[in-house]
Formats: structure tokens, C-alpha cells, sequence
């Protein structure tokens, strides 16, 4: 079987560290050994009220982070989820045998419909993301844990039809990077770094200018004690900064340990925040050098493609259930 990778991201604003070493890594990283496709979920991102002219500009945004951050479109599949209709087709047929209670169960449903309002959307959103998956018999799906529980319904679902209709899906793995899964604000060390924050020193965004990137982890907030050490519990905000260091030197965590447990905590923040200025560096320049017309290009020819083999699956399960 086809080892293929597939993750989508939602085109909803700029993007940060958190989805650097969260995702685009790991996505990168795959490229060597999967079949890789990866999509700007466009289709998802209306789930939640949205400004078009917004959606427009971050959609092709997105595409474009996604090449600076590493994928490589020579070698693996890049395009919009609304340019690939089809995977809004396959949702339609997996619903029909979905039962109701495990989406009304979903965490992300309830957190969203109480900001949102209980929309349809929000509620068939983890049907999408099953059609996303399945429409490319993708074996693998890297996700951070906030996905836990629309990875298992996609393999519910996926076990639920073969057992009906006769193996088409392969059951997909979910696939989590070891460290950096989770990174965390740099203003508090207990909740997500996300776009959203409205403390701007919380958040690095991927492209931002280095002078910024480097003020925000001067203003990082340390832990109370002296040492630099990684421990969760008792230092949060120091482990943090370790976790993002490790990611940008290449070091491990002891090692880290050994050569920084004695150091100021000032001395510490500036290593980190240089490490980043240059890892962010060559991401930048890629992004700036992207011509958007060339992107327009990519995106065009890669979701014919995507077009072309969402069909051939489509063409087995419509031809499973009765349909052809
Ligand atoms: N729900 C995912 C998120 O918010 C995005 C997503 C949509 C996705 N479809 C997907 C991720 C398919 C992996 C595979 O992060």
C-alpha cells in the first residue's frame, strides 16, 4: 500500500511558531518517506463567522507559508480544499451512515458552537475532515492532540464503511511529533501559543521581523528560581523556551541542561531568541521571494491533480454503495 501522508491547516490568519514546530516540520519531514498532500482547509475555515475578503487573502497566505515553512511542491501535493470539490461529496456519503451522538460529543463542537452559536457547520466539521483524509486513502495523518478525537471518528468511520461495504480506506495512523507538539505562549506558559492571543509578546509569527521575534523572547516570562532546567511542573515558561531551542539548535534537552542549567535566565532568553532569528531567517526569504502568480500556478495544476484522484476513490465508493 501507498504510504501517504495528508494534513490540512485552516486559512484563518498569519502563522506562527507553534504551527512551525507543531506542523510544518513534521509535514516536511515526511515529504522523504510518504506520498504527501496538504491542504489549505478553506471549506473549514467558513465554519466559523468569516470576512471574505479576509478568506480570500489568507488562502493563498497559507499556500505560501506552507512552501516558505519547507513543502516542497515538486515533490508533494499543495492546494485549496475548495478547489477539490469532491471531498465535500465523500463527507455527504460518509454522513449518511454517521451516527449523531460521537458529533455531538466532540469538544471542538461544543467549545465552538458556545463562541459561534450552534452551527451546522461546526457540527459536520469532523465529517469533513474524515472526507479530507479518506479521499486520499491517506495512511497517515500528523495532528497535534487537540485532533485526538477527530482522528478516532475518521477511523470509526473509516472501519464502519469497509465493514459495510467491503475494504476501500485504509485506517489512517495519527502522527505526533515527539517534542515541540505543543508550544506555548511566551507570556503564559500554561495556555497554547496561538494567533489569537491578544497579547501580541505571547505570539511569533513565522515571518515577522527578527528585531520583533527577538524583543518577544527578551520579554519571555521565566519561572521563579535560578536554574535552566526542564521540568513542566515547576518551570513552565523555562521548558518552554528549552523545547523551542532544542527544536532550533538541533541540541537535545540534556544537553541544553548541561550547557545552560548555571546561566541567567536573561543570558538564556537571548540564545533562544537568536537561534529563532536565524532558523526563521531562511523561511522569510522564501516567503518574500515567492512571486504569487507562480503560487496561483502551483495551486491551479496541483488541484487538478487533486481533482483526478479524489475521483478514482470516488469512483470505488460510489460504486460500493449503489451509486454507479
Ligand atoms: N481540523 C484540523 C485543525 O484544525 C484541520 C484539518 C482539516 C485537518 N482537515 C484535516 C487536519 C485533515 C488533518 C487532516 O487542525
Amino acid at each position: 500500500m501507498t504510504k501517504r501522508v495528508f494534513s490540512g491547516m485552516q486559512p484563518t490568519g498569519s502563522v506562527h511558531l507553534g504551527n512551525l514546530i507543531g506542523a510544518f516540520n513534521n509535514w516536511v519531514t515526511m515529504q522523504d518517506e510518504y506520498d504527501a498532500i496538504y491542504c489549505v482547509v478553506d471549506f473549514h475555515a467558513i465554519t466559523m463567522p468569516h470576512e471574505p475578503a479576509e478568506l480570500r487573502v489568507n488562502r493563498t497566505y497559507l499556500a505560501k507559508a506552507f512552501i516558505a515553512a519547507g513543502v516542497d511542491p515538486e515533490r508533494s501535493l499543495i492546494y485549496r480544499q475548495a478547489d477539490v470539490p469532491q471531498h465535500a461529496e465523500l463527507m455527504w456519503i460518509l454522513g449518511a451512515d454517521t451516527p449523531f451522538g460521537p458529533l455531538t460529543r466532540m469538544t471542538q463542537f461544543k467549545d465552538k458552537s458556545e463562541k459561534a452559536g450552534e452551527r451546522f457547520g461546526l457540527f459536520a466539521y469532523p465529517l469533513l475532515q474524515a472526507a479530507d483524509i479518506l479521499i486520499h486513502k491517506a495512511t497517515a495523518v500528523p495532528v497535534g492532540d487537540d485532533q485526538t478525537q477527530h482522528l478516532e471518528l475518521t477511523r470509526d468511520i473509516a472501519q464502519r464503511f469497509n465493514g459495510m461495504y467491503g475494504e476501500v480506506f485504509p485506517v489512517p495512523e495519527r502522527i505526533t511529533p515527539e517534542i515541540g507538539a505543543r508550544v506555548m505562549s511566551l507570556q503564559d506558559p500554561t495556555s497554547k501559543m496561538s494567533k489569537s492571543d491578544p497579547d501580541q509578546n505571547a505570539t511569533v509569527m513565522l515571518f515577522e521581523d527578527p528585531d520583533r521575534v527577538m524583543k518577544k523572547f527578551k520579554r519571555a516570562v521565566t519561572d521563579s528560581g535560578t536554574e535552566v532546567r526542564y521540568d513542566w511542573d515547576e518551570k513552565p515558561g523555562i521548558s518552554n523556551l528549552i523545547e523551542i531551542f532544542s527544536v532550533f539548535s538541533g541540541a537535545s534537552i540534556p544537553e541544553i541542561e548541561a550547557e545552560w542549567g548555571e546561566s541567567l535566565y536573561g543570558h538564556f532568553k537571548v540564545a533562544v531568541g537568536e537561534a529563532v532569528v536565524e532558523g526563521l531567517r531562511p523561511l522569510r526569504e522564501k516567503f518574500e521571494s515567492l512571486d504569487d502568480g507562480e503560487v496561483e500556478g502551483i495551486l491551479t495544476s496541483h488541484a487538478a491533480r487533486g481533482r483526478e484522484m479524489a475521483e478514482d476513490t470516488l469512483g470505488e465508493v460510489r460504486a460500493a454503495i449503489g451509486l454507479a
